[in-house]
């Protein structure tokens, strides 16, 4: 337990709607030590995006304690969370979540356009685009590129700011099966030769079987293994 680079008590989410209640998470605990890949798994509506949310600092929770790296981020401020969120997670989503009228290259420029990074900016980006295998399609927009070379310009801005963990929401979901078995063993490489932390939300067994460890959600929360 030492070693959990995410450690959270009792985390609850309730979303106010109108008169009802959504306990989309009931009360997580959950550890994740620094270096491990993990899948996070479970029917729709079960909470999963919900707690990468949390986990990723996008979002507060209602109740409960998160220590990310050491450090107690439940009860920060949405400024704050955002400095931590920026410097600590790299985001994957399932949509790719491109600009669509900026290049490759601008968009993996963005995080440290965000972080103020002003050095270094371009060479860092041509560095992650080179790791992801898209050195010969930096100037292509979004719609130049195919499925598998938009995500990988998505997991290319990332990287930039060297985060701690990479969070990824259903990342092979829009993917055919060749796309994401390749973007799959891009973030083990990433795993293994950086030691970057991988959480990745999916409803994939071709996914969840290369990860060390698979959390099943139900209903908001942590179902214990039989
Ligand atoms: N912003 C919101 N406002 C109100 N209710 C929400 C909100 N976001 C999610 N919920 C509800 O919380 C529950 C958990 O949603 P969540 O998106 O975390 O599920 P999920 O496990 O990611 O599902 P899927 O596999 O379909 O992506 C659902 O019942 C959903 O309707
Ligand atoms: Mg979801």
């Amino acid at each position: 337990m030492s070693d959990c680079i995410i450690s959270a008590q009792g985390l609850k989410k309730i979303y106010q709607m109108g008169e009802v209640q959504v306990n989309a998470l009931a009360g997580v605990d959950i550890c994740v030590q620094r270096g491990e890949v993990i899948a996070i798994m479970g029917p729709s509506g079960s909470g999963k995006s919900t707690l990468m949310n949390m986990l990723g600092c996008l979002d507060h929770p209602t109740e409960g304690e998160y220590y990310l790296d050491g450090e107690l981020v439940s009860n920060l401020r949405d400024d704050q969370l955002a400095v931590i969120r920026n410097r600590k997670v790299g985001f994957i989503f399932q949509n790719f979540n491109l600009l669509p009228r900026q290049t490759a290259m601008s968009n993996v420029e963005l995080p440290m356009r965000y972080a103020g990074i002003r050095q270094d900016r371009r060479s860092k980006a041509i560095e992650a685009l080179k790791l992801v295998g898209l050195e010969d399609r930096m100037e292509h927009k979004p719609a130049e590129l195919s499925g598998g070379q938009q995500q990988r310009v998505a997991i290319a801005r990332s990287l930039v700011n060297d985060p701690a963990i990479i969070m990824a929401d259903e990342p092979t979901g829009n993917l055919d099966s060749k796309s994401g078995k390749e973007i799959m063993e891009l973030l083990l490489r990433l795993n293994r030769e950086q030691g970057t932390t991988i959480i990745i939300v999916t409803h994939d067994s071709n996914v969840s079987s290369h990860t060390q460890r698979i959390i099943r959600l139900k209903d908001g929360l942590v179902e214990v293994a039989a």
